[in-house]
């Protein structure tokens, strides 16, 4: 088979192993070809493509990002957009695609499997949103640079005794808040799942205070006030319709000022946590996801999404893994405020 790869939407660590782990056991063990489709639905949109063999992957598991680069573009909001997709894999004799990516990207990847597309789907996403797998790869990695930052801000906010707040990824989940909240020993976390009080979270930041010990706010961009909205960076839209987001976090600084007359600082993490080389855990949740999506299509189980659940790598409907969210549930997040204030 001639197989086509690609890599769309927020790029995560872990991507280069998906690739490695893909090509090397498609042609040691099956004896596939491979096509690299770059940037993301891009590639079989314009026809951009590149090498993709044993040589073209070696050297790259431990390194960040994608060697095939990747976009939000979605052909499904460009005029014949699917048909140029159609035409294009066509002439490049594509029997399959592996498409790596988080709900937009495999969003897309359902629908044209729905048009006899042969599509296999890897979950990539550092804010482990995605449903009917435990983890997606590039969360681990992610949490471990905000637990890194926490860890360092703590320090500076015990010598200045000011409140730090860190501004982790997160739209619609508070997977990273949650879990570098929780490592860090957050005074408190806020998520979108839950709408937060500006005025608990005041008594929180007082009574840290009143230990001697200076409070760490760990807030998800995504995070709403009671009596607030989402605050966004601008009112542009990507092509899947979302907000850059980004702000809450000097919004609540200001309000913690304002009402607490301690000093607040935000710090915003923002891309850092996409950036580097993935986690030990990453780079081998990336190969098991890698070795059975090349198997998936090799038995042709097209429409399937690769997933973790519990330690085994499984195959599910690509369709389950976009139609709800993975978000943090209310026993999950009660299980951390037992730490706050
Ligand atoms: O989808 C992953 C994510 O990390 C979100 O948490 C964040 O809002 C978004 O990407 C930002 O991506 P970009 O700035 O690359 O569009």
């Amino acid at each position: 088979m001639r197989i086509g790869v690609l890599t769309g939407g927020g790029d995560c660590p872990g991507l280069n192993a998906v690739i490695r782990a893909v090509v090397r056991k498609g042609v040691k063990e099956y004896g596939h070809e491979f096509v690299g489709f770059r940037d993301g639905w891009r590639g079989p949109l314009e026809g951009l493509t590149m090498q993709l063999d044993i040589a073209a992957t070696r050297g790259i598991l431990p390194r960040g990002g994608t060697i095939l680069g990747s976009s939000r573009t979605n052909p499904f909001k460009i005029e014949n957009g699917v048909e140029r997709i159609m035409e294009n894999l066509k002439s490049a004799g594509i029997d399959a695609l592996i498409a790596i990516g988080g709900e937009d990207t495999l969003g897309v990847a359902a629908k044209l499997d729905g048009l006899g597309v042969n599509v296999i789907g890897v979950p990539k996403t550092i804010d482990n949103d995605l449903n009917n797998t435990d983890f997606t790869f590039g969360f681990d990695t992610a949490v471990n640079i905000a637990v890194e930052a926490i860890d360092r801000l703590h320090t500076t906010a015990e010598s200045h005794h000011r409140a730090l707040i860190v501004e982790v990824m997160g739209r619609h989940a508070g997977w990273i808040a949650l879990h570098s909240g929780i490592a860090g020993g957050a005074a408190c976390i806020l998520i979108p799942e839950q709408k937060f009080s500006v005025e608990k979270v005041c008594e929180w930041v007082e009574s840290r205070f009143k230990t001697n010990y200076a409070p760490i706010i760990v807030i998800a961009e995504g995070a709403i006030p009671q009596d607030g909205d989402i605050v966004v960076k601008d009112s542009t839209l990507d092509s899947f319709g979302h907000a850059k987001l980004s702000g809450i976090g000097d919004w609540l600084a200001q309000e913690i000022e304002a009402r607490t007359g301690k000093e607040a600082r935000t710090s915003v993490l923002g891309h850092i946590q996409r950036g580097g080389t993935p986690s030990a855990f990453d780079r081998v949740l990336a190969t098991r996801f890698g070795l059975m999506a090349i198997t998936a299509a090799h038995e042709g189980d097209w429409g399937k999404m690769v997933a973790l659940h519990g330690t085994d790598i499984v195959r599910v409907p690509l369709l389950s893994a976009t139609e709800k969210l993975k978000a943090v549930s209310p026993a999950r997040y009660k299980e951390a405020e037992i730490f706050f204030g």
